[in-house]
Order: C-alpha cells, then sequence, then structure tokens
C-alpha cells in the first residue's frame, strides 16, 4: 500500500516561467548567504569546531568561496564508527515502512520545498547548468528515495515458494548487514552523493558519508533534509574532507560491512586493495558496490540517420562538460557518412555556449577544479602534438583566468588506439575513428574489445539486421546500453545503470538489485 511511485516530473525553466523565476531568486538567495559554513555530523552532532575550516569554490568564478566545511579527523571517524554502530540496534530493528516513510517524506521535502535551493548549490557549486542540476539535484535524488523504498518492499517480499512439506515453514528474513557501510561519493552528481548512503540506510543498514571535497553544499543540504525527513541521529553520519583519513579508518575497521563507492577506477582499486589485506580481520566480509570509470562509445553504421546521430552526440559528449561517467567520448564513423556527420557536429558545436553556470542561457560550464583543468588540457595538446595521427578539428581552447573554461572539442584519429580513444578523459573532449563501409565487423570489433572499460555504449542504425547483429557483438561492451539514443541519461526506474570490466561491478543502481547487496538472508526453516 505504497503511495504511487512514479518519476518525479521534470521542470523546464522556460524564459518567463515560474520555475525559472523562482530559481533565479533561490540562486540570489544562495548567494547572499556564502560563504556557507558546514560541519562534520557524528551522532547528530554538528561539529565547526577543532581544525582549519576548507573552502569549496565556484567553478566558473574560482574567486568565489561558496562553502567552507569542517573536515573530518580520526578521532572523529572512529566517534562515527561507534556512534553509528550504536544507532544500528534500532535502526535495524525499526519497522521498514518506518524507514521507508523518511525517505518519501525526503523526496515530498526535495520536491515541494528544497528543490530551487538544492539545483542552486548544484549549479554554483558543481558547475551544471539549471536543466542538468534539475535532471542531478532534484529529480534523481527524489527518484532514488521514492523507488528505493518501493524496490526495498519488493525484496522483503521475495520469499521461497510454498510447495513445502506439511508442517514446514520456510522463510527468508532479510536483515542488514552485520556492521556499518562506508559511502565515498562523487563530485558529478549530487543524486549519487544522496543514494549512497541511503540505498544501504533504507535497508536498515547505517553509514558513514564521506561526499566529495567539491560538492560540499549541495550534500550537505540533502544531508539535512534528511535528517528534517526524521532519520534518526547516527544511521548516516557526515564526514566531509580529507578521504586518505576517511578510508584509513573505515577500511580497517573489524566491523566494516560494505563499501558503496563512485569515483575513480584508481582509487577504488586502491580501496579494494586496503580491504584485501585484511579480510581476515574482518566480523564479514564487506560487500563491495563500486562504478567507476568510462570509455563510452557511439558506434555510427552506415544506414544510421544522421538527423539522430547528431543532437545525440552533442548531447552525450558535451552536456555537464562530458564530466557524466557515462559522457561520450569515442565514436566510431563510417567514411561515407564522415563529411556530413562532421560538418554537422561542427555546426553544432559553434552554437554552444559556454559560460557561468547560473547564466540560463548557456549550454555549457566550466570543469570541476583545476586538477580536471589540467588534465583535460594535457589530453588536448597530446592530440596537438600528434600531428599525423589527430587532429583538433574545432574547439580545444582553454581559459581558467576566471573560470576552469574548456571548449567542446572535436578530434579526429586514424589510430583506433590513440590515447583519447582509449583513456579517460573525463572532459569535453569528444575522439571519432573514421571506419571503411566494408569494414564495419573490424571497427565493431574495435568498439567490442579495446577497451578496458565496459560502463555505456550506444549504436545508430536503421537497418534492424545490422542492429541486432551489433547489439549481440556488442554485448560485454557496456553495462548500458542504447540503440538509436545517447548514452548517457540513464533513469531511475527506467534504466538500472552500470558496468562491468573496469567500470564497476555492475551493481545497478536506481534497481533493486542495487538494494539487494545491502541485506544478507536469513533462510528459517520451522518444523512445526
Ligand atoms: N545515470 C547517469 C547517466 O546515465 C550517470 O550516472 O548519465
Amino acid at each position: 500500500h505504497l503511495p504511487p511511485i512514479a518519476n518525479e516530473a521534470y521542470q523546464h525553466y522556460a524564459p518567463g516561467s515560474p520555475e525559472r523565476a523562482a530559481q533565479r531568486a533561490a540562486l540570489e538567495a544562495l548567494e547572499r548567504e556564502t560563504p556557507v559554513r558546514i560541519p562534520c555530523v557524528v551522532n547528530g552532532r554538528e561539529i565547526y569546531d577543532g581544525a582549519e575550516l576548507v573552502e569549496q569554490r565556484m567553478p566558473h568564478d574560482h574567486r568565489r568561496v561558496l562553502a567552507v566545511y569542517r573536515p573530518l579527523d580520526e578521532a572523529l571517524v572512529r566517534e562515527a564508527i561507534r556512534g553509528s554502530l550504536e544507532a544500528r540496534q534500532r535502526w535495524s530493528r525499526t519497522p521498514a515502512d518506518e524507514r521507508a516513510a523518511i525517505f518519501l517524506k525526503a523526496a515530498e521535502l526535495l520536491s515541494q520545498r528544497y528543490r530551487y535551493r538544492v539545483n542552486a548549490a548544484t549549479m554554483l557549486g558543481q558547475g551544471k547548468n539549471v536543466w542538468q542540476a534539475e535532471i542531478d539535484s532534484a529529480v534523481e535524488t527524489i527518484d532514488f528515495w521514492r523507488f528505493g523504498v518501493k524496490y526495498m518492499r519488493e525484496i522483503y517480499a521475495m520469499q521461497p515458494p510454498e510447495n513445502v512439506p506439511r508442517g514446514v515453514w520456510n522463510r527468508l528474513e532479510w536483515r542488514p548487514l552485520e556492521g556499518f557501510v562506508a559511502a565515498i561519493t562523487p563530485f558529478n552528481f549530487t543524486a549519487i552523493g544522496a543514494n549512497l548512503p541511503s540505498s544501504p540506510a533504507m535497508m536498515g543498514n547505517v553509514a558513514l558519508w564521506k561526499p566529495s571535497d567539491n560538492t560540499e553544499l549541495s550534500t550537505w543540504m540533502v544531508f539535512q533534509i534528511l535528517r528534517e525527513a526524521g532519520l534518526p541521529d547516527g544511521v548516516i553520519q557526515y564526514l566531509p574532507g580529507n578521504g586518505p583519513v576517511f578510508s584509513g579508518v573505515c577500511l580497517t575497521d573489524r566491523h566494516l560491512a560494505g563499501l558503496h563507492f563512485t569515483g575513480s577506477t584508481r582509487t577504488f582499486h586502491a580501496l579494494w586493495q586496503q580491504m584485501s589485506a585484511q579480510l581476515s580481520a574482518y566480523r564479514n566480509y564487506p560487500r563491495i558496490v563500486g562504478e567507476t570509470g568510462g570509455k563510452n562509445f557511439h558506434f555510427v553504421h552506415p544506414s544510421a540517420d544522421l538527423d539522430w546521430v547528431v543532437p545525440h552526440t552533442i548531447r552525450g559528449a558535451f552536456e555537464y562538460q562530458g564530466q557524466k561517467c557515462s559522457a561520450t567520448s569515442r565514436m566510431y564513423v563510417p567514411r561515407s557518412l564522415w563529411p556530413p556527420l562532421r560538418d554537422r557536429l561542427v555546426s553544432e558545436m559553434q552554437q554552444i555556449r559556454v559560460g557561468a553556470a547560473d547564466d540560463f542561457t548557456v549550454f555549457m560550464s566550466a570543469v570541476i577544479h583545476r586538477r580536471a583543468f589540467e588534465r583535460i588540457r594535457s589530453y588536448i595538446e597530446r592530440v596537438r602534438a600528434a600531428s599525423g595521427t589527430a587532429e583538433v578539428l574545432f574547439g580545444g581552447e582553454c581559459d581558467d583566468s576566471r573560470g576552469y573554461f574548456i571548449q567542446p572539442t572535436l578530434v579526429v584519429t586514424t589510430d583506433p588506439q590513440f590515447v583519447t580513444m582509449k583513456e579517460e578523459v573525463f572532459g569535453p573532449l569528444l575522439t571519432c575513428y573514421v571506419y571503411d563501409d566494408d569494414q564495419v565487423e573490424q571497427a565493431l570489433d574495435m568498439a567490442a574489445d579495446d577497451s578496458e572499460y565496459g560502463l555505456t555504449g550506444a549504436i545508430f542504425a536503421r537497418d534492424r539486421h545490422a542492429m541486432m547483429r551489433m547489439t549481440d557483438r556488442l554485448r560485454d561492451a557496456a553495462g548500458n546500453f542504447y540503440i538509436n539514443d545517447k548514452c548517457t541519461g540513464s533513469i531511475v526506474g527506467q534504466q538500472p545503470f552500470g558496468g562491468a570490466r573496469q567500470s564497476g561491478t555492475n551493481d545497478k543502481s536506481g534497481s533493486l538489485l542495487n538494494l539487494l547487496r545491502w541485506a544478507s538472508a536469513r533462510a528459517i526453516k520451522e518444523s512445526m
């Protein structure tokens, strides 16, 4: 008997619309409050003092400090672990419907009261334009909470079949994990920040949440919404900053029951290695759920309709400055379609407006921080240095005088193994490889096998026979596979999200499969 669970309606922010005015007012109100002071929160206690505060600056204007936060330290993490294990005693026995009500209430609060405020924090702090913020910090966060409740209840309803002998009652008890979950969350989605501690907590677990250093303001708002919705103290502990100290303490604790991670492949390897050195010290083998890098492709078949390829590729590659783990970053194009496709992409790219995230006319804004700016620029320089093998067809300008701005950049290469066809750039850079029309199979082999990643991919074709053949050949190349659609933008409740290979454990966020990882079943047989 749940209230109807449906995807949150998307607001459009058209010029003159009431939501645009409300969003503008929320941006202005938030700017008047900056810099916002953000504490660590342990057992409900807000800790502001005791360490030097760290700044969160705006990507599109790095002179402006948006927030200052009190970073975690070792003693606080230890206290948070003790406190969460105490909170667990009550929370793990709290009826599921009471837990569900908290997350449904949080979704309602975000939808009706805090939407524009959290969008504003995501725009100013993470460099999203209003539509990207709406998709992320409003719609996706709300969907994660609402659908999570639905999946939680479906899991509890999963019971053994009833064809048993008389006098026997078999049942499954879906227990929370024995211990605490460490949730380490990325900069690029406020919603992922919200979901990684929330989905274990829904299932009756306790979590320590370390948000990304670049999302403190939006994640702090999300955390406050959960508290206002009734989340008891200690169920989620909010611990910003200082990742190595956080993982050093959490991952060596005997009571670590799970790691819920989204971030870079390199960090995930380091965390997994730290855990593997510890196995006999843990009370339980911790669940490891990770979503990491990608090298996502668009594969254009000779039968493709360019009217579909062009807009989907522009959106897939350049929305949010290419900083989605799912962003399109390599493309395979048949020689017959290359000249018109190239010209149409360039003509669209000429019209892309890049600017401040709170300017409602821009499509793109700045990349997240200086390190990202330097990394992306170094890839552009490698393309420029590779004359003969690769060339920049459009874009490539980088300007960090005020914010970390990189123009949308289109590269073509004659080498399918070129560095920007292989390595994750995580920025607005798309590399194209042109194949001969009679070499579709060889090009498919490259798309299928040449990447160590396996997150997302898309094919474009009108020929349905070719479509089916390609879908089969690319079976292992992407955990989220799209036909005549961009390879980004999965929706909670519609396309469970995640990939295999070096892209993660493929535990499909936004689906029942993710929540299953936060339960440990006990099979009970009772003879009567
Ligand atoms: N769900 C997002 C997408 O598909 C990535 O996290 O783009």
